[in-house]
């Protein structure tokens, strides 16, 4: 039987990571999680200018605590498959990639009956597409490191429905399939897993209920740990899944809620 290696910091010292839709949210959260414990950590997002900002605040905050950041950014638009195989190449080039994180994702309110064509396969393509090339294109740097990990964002929508919508939830259960699937397709070299946050205070959660004060109530009274989850619940567990502490976790899909879905 092999044994264990015994105690180890939870550390990303010498790795590289790249996560994408990092600008804001919960990738921002990641990304600044994964920097922080020593990772040089790449933000990709389509919005430059926050990608940007980001990236000077994250490394301000960081200085302040006395580590030494390694926060580049760039604008890479994941469902640009040419765009993510340069960017990948130009990130892993020399020292490989140890770590990604497919977290850019879209939405939008729509019922099936009204939903467009276009509405449908431009989710798909952001949410799951996308991920596909992401992964595609980083397995060769991904296989030179030792350790490497692979954690989708997927959402309870996989498992639940909602979301938004079917487009949504349909995209999400995707991430999944793929995450299973490429878990059994890359070992031993990379594990890969999902995480399925419900409920995070982003962006998007302030815009649907900062005018709602009951439905927030409303909402509260349904999460058994009685509060709305921080994007730093969600890059705890990734920071986990990635390192060396989950080694023996592959093709898991762990629901971040606050106990809301199964109670
Ligand atoms: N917030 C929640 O409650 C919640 C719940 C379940 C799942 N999720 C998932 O978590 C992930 C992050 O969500 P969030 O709430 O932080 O969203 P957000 O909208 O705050 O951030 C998403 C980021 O992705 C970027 N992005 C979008 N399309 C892109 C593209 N084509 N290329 C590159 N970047 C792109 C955006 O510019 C943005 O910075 C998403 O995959 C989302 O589906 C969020």
């Amino acid at each position: 039987m092999a044994s264990h290696n015994g105690w180890r910091d939870l550390t990303f010292e010498g790795k590289t990571a790249v996560v994408t839709g990092a600008a804001r949210g919960i990738g921002r959260a990641v990304a600044y999680r994964l920097a922080g414990l020593g990772a040089r950590t790449v933000i990709w997002d389509l919005d430059g200018k926050h990608a940007e900002k980001t990236t000077a605040e994250l490394s301000d905050l960081l200085d302040e605590q006395g580590r030494k950041p390694h926060i580049e950014w760039s604008v890479v638009d994941v469902t640009d498959p040419d765009a993510v195989q340069k960017s990948m190449d130009k990130v892993g080039e020399g020292t490989g990639i140890d770590v990604l994180v497919n977290n850019a994702g879209t939405t939008s309110v729509q019922k099936v009956e009204a939903m467009s064509l276009d509405v449908w396969e431009r989710t798909l393509r952001v949410n799951l597409t996308a991920t596909f090339y992401c992964c595609r294109a980083a397995i060769p740097h991904l296989r030179r490191r030792p350790g490497a990990a692979i954690v989708n964002i997927s959402s309870s929508s996989a498992l639940v429905g909602g979301g938004g919508g079917a487009h949504y939830a349909a995209s999400k259960a995707g991430v999944d399939g793929l995450t299973r699937h490429l878990a059994r397709e890359l070992a031993p070299d990379v594990r890969v897993n999902s995480v399925q946050p419900r409920t995070i205070d982003t962006e998007l959660f302030q815009a649907r209920y900062a005018h709602a004060p009951l439905e927030q109530d409303k909402l509260l009274s349904q999460i058994p740990l009685a509060r709305i989850g921080q994007p730093e619940d969600i890059a705890d567990a990734v920071a986990f899944l990635a390192s060396d502490w989950a080694a023996y976790i592959t093709g898991q899909l762990i629901l971040i809620d606050g106990g809301r879905t199964y109670q």
